[in-house]
């Protein structure tokens, strides 16, 4: 049958997910039961729910009814700590099976989960842990140096729970609250799971902004409606699918779709924790049998680069569906997922704070290669004007791009921080801050973000953040941070720095700054490129004007420049 997106328009709402899971306003509703307890309910105890393989190739398989025994000794856990309902709780790991199932027995006890990229540097970690005034982080013990670090500053945690934790090898600090806890042995049957409702709060997520410190999302309990359903229409996720997500969980895509919208329908997933090698990816997908592979355009370019025969080689008929997020997916990369798989790439758009997939091509709409697609079925959404936020009309102008709320799984505060929430919406709508065109068939095309956020690889990276912490290096007297357009990661970081009195440029300066911030902030927010200037141009207010900066290094007209300081 055609593909016909007024009918889905018509057919589709967030109900059928609400009916799918029994769900009645005023329920209870805990997503943790969801994903575990209610599929063993349904008879799929003994399925595999994660196919976990650690970097050296071994493999832990863990079953729906492993699971809920595991999920609810992380409950009864965090409980006997003293751990409450509401309080957050950071997860700091890397891919481990700990990771995923740890997220849904922090739910479970009704407490928030913080997921953390094991990756971040010890000021990442504070300024999340410090806003969100975490009680609890779970590591592991490569990762307890950079706690131990931050820790007299973060008065509120009260635990670290170390999940590979063994007396032989090293000390844990009990009188600071370091306390060990191997999952696999804590298994329990029954546990009373905390009765949360729609609007319990569940994940939070932070995300980077221009100015500021990193906000958090808050998502709550109900999300999992639109999770479930966007997995199901738009991943195209059935009971026998195989599916692997590439996002690690400290990224949105990797907690929505990496443990929820998959586990929200019983499927079972695969999780490798281990670095980016396209041999070992596509080993991956044969060995596993991958049947539906949700990706980023980095990763796909990164593919590109070492061609079809590596795929060839392989035996991956299994594969049915393809997904990408993050970035902008280049027509180039469609083609050539076509001629590598034989299959279309589907680009899905959406953000931390929507929760779920927004703007995307569905199974079977015709795909058009360099297009967003067009919004979830449930949905509305539109481009509109920036300043009175009225719906634009005219094909192939560019506005931005706005969501008419609510829906389940949009973020329901930035914490503790209103004013800031509240200036994501207007005229009714929820502004995402990225602008697009809609063309005549309604498929939307992105142009941009609508700020300075510096996105690599599908990461956002803050300037701020970046230019605060050179503050901090002594041979820094200020900065400003660019995304540079690459042909890989879509943008790397590139920093202008004005040096103090007594310090010169050098290779070696270069390198201290870059290693500065890959251990502060994270690999991902490590400048590739320095550039030493005398002076960093400014708005009469004191601003660093980062688009002068940008308009000059890409080549391009630099506009009305009357604000700035001329001196
Ligand atoms: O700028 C858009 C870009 O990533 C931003 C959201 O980033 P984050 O909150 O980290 O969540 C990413 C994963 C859901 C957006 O505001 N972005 C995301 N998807 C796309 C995209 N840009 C272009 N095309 C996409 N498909």
């Amino acid at each position: 049958m055609a593909f016909d997106y007024e009918t889905l328009r018509r057919d589709i709402s967030w109900d059928i997910a609400k009916k799918q899971l029994g769900y009645k306003d005023g329920d209870t509703i805990n997503l943790a039961y969801v994903c575990v307890d209610r599929n063993v309910e349904q008879g799929r105890g003994e399925k595999l729910a994660l196919v976990h393989e650690n970097h050296e190739g071994e493999i832990r398989n863990y079953t729906y009814h492993d699971l809920q025994l595991l999920t609810n000794g992380w409950a009864d856990f965090l409980g006997k700590q003293g751990i409450a309902p509401g309080d957050r709780v950071c997860i700091f790991l890397d891919r481990l099976p700990e990771l995923y199932i740890g997220f849904m027995g922090v739910l479970k006890s009704g407490a928030v989960v913080q997921p953390l990229f094991s990756a971040f540097g010890e000021e990442s970690v504070f300024q999340r842990a410090d806003d969100s005034r975490a009680v609890a982080v779970i590591t592991q013990h490569k990762h307890l140096g950079k706690i131990r670090k931050i820790r007299d500053r973060l008065p509120d945690l009260k635990h670290v729970i170390v999940v590979d934790h063994d007396d032989a090898k090293k000390r844990l600090r009990e009188a600071e609250g370091e306390v060990g806890f191997d999952m696999d042995a804590h298994r329990i049957p029954e546990f009373p799971i905390f009765k949360t409702y729609a609007e319990s709060p569940s994940v939070l997520h932070y995300t980077s902004g221009t100015t500021g410190k990193p906000k958090g999302a808050l998502h709550v309990h109900s999300s999992i409606f639109a999770q479930l359903l966007t997995s199901k229409l738009v991943l195209d996720l059935k009971d026998d699918d195989i599916y692997w997500c590439n996002a690690d969980p400290g990224w949105v895509t990797g907690t929505s779709y990496g443990i929820i919208g998959p586990w929200a329908l019983g499927v079972t997933q695969v999780v490798v924790d281990a670095g980016f090698s396209s041999d070992r990816w596509y080993e991956t997908m044969e060995k596993h049998k991958v049947t539906v592979w949700y990706t980023a355009p980095t990763a796909i370019r990164m593919l590109m680069k070492d061609g079809i025969e590596p795929v060839k080689r392989r035996d991956l008929s299994s594969l049915r569906h393809m997904c990408s997020v993050g970035e902008p997916l280049n027509p180039e990369g469609v083609h050539w997922g076509r001629e590598a798989f034989g299959l279309d790439y589907h680009d899905t758009f959406w953000q931390t704070e929507t929760g779920s997939i927004m703007i995307t091509n569905l199974p079977g709409m015709p795909v058009k290669p360099g297009s967003m697609g067009r919004p979830f079925p449930a949905l509305t959404a539109a481009v509109v004007d920036p300043i009175t936020g009225e719906r634009i009309t005219e094909v192939g102008r560019v506005g931005m791009i706005a969501i008419q709320p609510p829906w389940p799984s949009m973020m329901r505060a930035y914490w503790n921080n209103t004013a800031t929430y509240l200036k994501k919406f207007l005229n009714g709508w929820y502004i995402c801050g990225d602008r697009a065109s809609v063309d005549a068939d309604g498929y939307f095309w992105f142009s941009g973000r609508d700020d300075d956020v510096i996105n690599t690889g599908g990461h956002l990276v803050g300037p701020f953040e970046i230019e605060s912490a050179l503050l901090e290096h002594e041979a820094v007297a200020e900065s400003a941070a660019i995304g540079k357009p690459d042909p890989v990661n879509m943008e790397v970081v590139k920093v202008f720095v004005a040096l103090k009195p007594g310090f010169t440029a050098s290779d070696d300066l270069d390198l201290s700054i870059m290693n500065f911030i890959r251990k502060r902030l994270s690999p991902l927010a490590m400048p590739q490129e320095i550039e030493f200037v005398d002076k960093l141009p400014k708005t009469r207010s004191g601003k660093i004007m980062r688009r002068l900066l940008k308009a000059k290094e890409l080549g391009q007209e630099i506009g009305d420049t009357s604000t700035l300081d001329d001196d």
